[in-house]
C-alpha cells in the first residue's frame, strides 16, 4: 500500500489527477493491472464513490483490473482498419501466438484484444502495443514485430 499512498501523494490527493494516478498505479503494478485494494485505497483517499472510481477504470480501455501479459497488444477494428484487413491481421497474430482476443499466452507475454479506433486510421491496419503504434502491417511486419517483442523478454 505505501505505492499507492505515495503516488497519492505525488499528486497532491487531487480527484482531477485521477486518471493520472491510476496509471502510474497500472504502470508500477508489475502486472499491468489495478488490484482491488489500491482502486479502493484511492477511492477512499479521495473521497470519490468506488463506483465512480471503477466507472472511470471500465471506460479507458487502457486500464485494466485483471493481470494482462507484459506486451497488450490492441487489434483496431474500426472502419478503416477493418477495410484495409484488420481481420487477417487478427487471424495472424492469433496464428502467431496461439490465443484468441481476452486471452493471455501462458507465459504471461501476450495479451490480445480488439479495440477501436485509437487514431492511427492513415496507417491502417494498425496495432497498438502498450502506448506504441503499428500500421501498414504486413505478415511479415507483424512476425518481426512480434519476435522483436519476445527478445525483449
Ligand atoms: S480506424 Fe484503426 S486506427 Fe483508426
Amino acid at each position: 500500500m505505501e505505492k499507492v499512498v505515495g503516488v497519492l501523494q505525488k499528486y497532491g490527493c487531487a480527484k482531477e489527477n485521477l486518471i493520472q494516478i491510476m496509471l502510474e498505479l497500472q504502470k508500477l503494478s508489475g502486472n499491468n493491472c489495478l488490484p482491488k485494494d489500491w482502486v479502493a485505497k484511492v477511492a477512499e483517499t479521495l473521497e470519490l464513490p468506488l463506483s465512480k472510481v471503477y466507472g472511470v477504470i471500465t471506460f479507458y480501455s487502457m486500464f485494466h483490473t485483471e493481470p494482462t501479459g507484459k506486451y497488450f497488444i490492441e487489434v483496431c477494428k474500426s472502419g478503416p482498419c477493418h477495410i484495409a484487413g484488420a481481420e487477417n491481421v487478427l487471424h495472424m497474430l492469433e496464428k502467431e501466438l496461439g490465443i484468441k482476443p481476452g486471452e493471455t499466452t501462458p507465459d504471461g507475454c501476450f495479451t490480445l484484444t480488439k479495440s477501436s479506433c485509437f487514431g492511427a486510421c492513415d496507417i491502417a491496419p494498425a496495432i497498438k502495443i502498450g502506448e506504441k503504434v503499428f500500421g501498414n502491417l504486413t505478415k511479415d511486419k507483424l512476425k518481426e514485430i512480434i519476435s522483436s517483442c519476445r527478445e525483449g523478454l
